[in-house]
């Protein structure tokens, strides 16, 4: 006989975004959805995603025309399918490869043109939790610098960095690829775990977030 607690089926209450800062769909992207599945599995959270493989996202120009018109970005291009996508989510995992001890240029360029949507609404993206996955060739290539990168966009658009904690997971997940690909990724255990435990913060920081919001709008 079935119990109500059988059959009840909580709908999800927040909406993770993982976001594939590679030009190729290989480590990065195997990284963010693996732990996107995970997110989904383990704490019922919805999940989106988005892969800047083969997407033509251009550099900020600095023309100003977003702080002059607030309007968005002049640059039409595939920009316009990521903002909604960063606005909607209540939390993002931004992945990405690691290119000379940082985050890759393609994954800058993208976070460069959020200026556009700050400039119309400065707490466009306020509260919202973040969480860095980056994916090295090398053991220790670069992985931290890149996650403080990260880091460092979220303390400057209002959101609320997590790491996993420390003993393993302390500025967020560093993911090792051996320039293998997702076979490279899958068998780096500790990076997974790693990332599994970033996911567990971000999930649990961006609930707190918003039952406090529920209990009072903060000031
Ligand atoms: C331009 C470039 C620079 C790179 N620089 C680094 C680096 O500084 N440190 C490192 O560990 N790996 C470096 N790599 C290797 C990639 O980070 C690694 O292969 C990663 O897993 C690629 O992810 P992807 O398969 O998602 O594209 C570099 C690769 C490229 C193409």
């Amino acid at each position: 006989m079935s119990t109500p607690s059988d059959s009840t089926v909580l709908a999800p209450d927040i909406t993770v975004l993982g976001v594939a800062g590679s030009p190729r769909r290989r480590a990065t992207h195997y990284a963010v959805n693996e732990v996107l599945e995970y997110a989904a599995d383990k704490h019922g959270v919805a999940v989106d995603s988005y892969s800047l493989h083969r997407k033509d996202i251009g550099f900020c120009r600095h023309c100003d025309y977003c702080v002059r018109k607030q309007q968005g970005c002049i640059i039409e291009d595939d920009m316009a399918e990521l903002y909604p996508k960063l606005l909607a989510a209540d939390a993002w995992i931004l992945a990405s490869p690691v290119y000379q001890g940082q985050i890759s240029g393609q994954l800058k360029a993208a976070l460069d043109r959020c200026r556009a949507l700050v400039a119309s609404d400065q707490h466009a993206f306020r509260d919202k939790v973040g969480a860095g996955l980056c994916v090295g060739g090398d053991r220790s290539g670069g992985q931290e610098p890149a996650l403080l990168a990260l880091i460092g966009f979220f303390i400057i658009n209002e959101m609320v960095p997590v790491g996993g904690g420390s003993f393993g997971a302390n500025l967020g997940a560093a993911v090792w690829s051996r320039d293998k690909g997702a076979a490279g990724v899958k068998a780096d255990e500790e990076g997974l775990a790693a990332s599994h435990r970033t996911v567990d913060r971000l999930v649990r920081m961006t609930r707190l977030l918003r039952a406090a919001a529920a209990g009072g709008e903060a000031r």
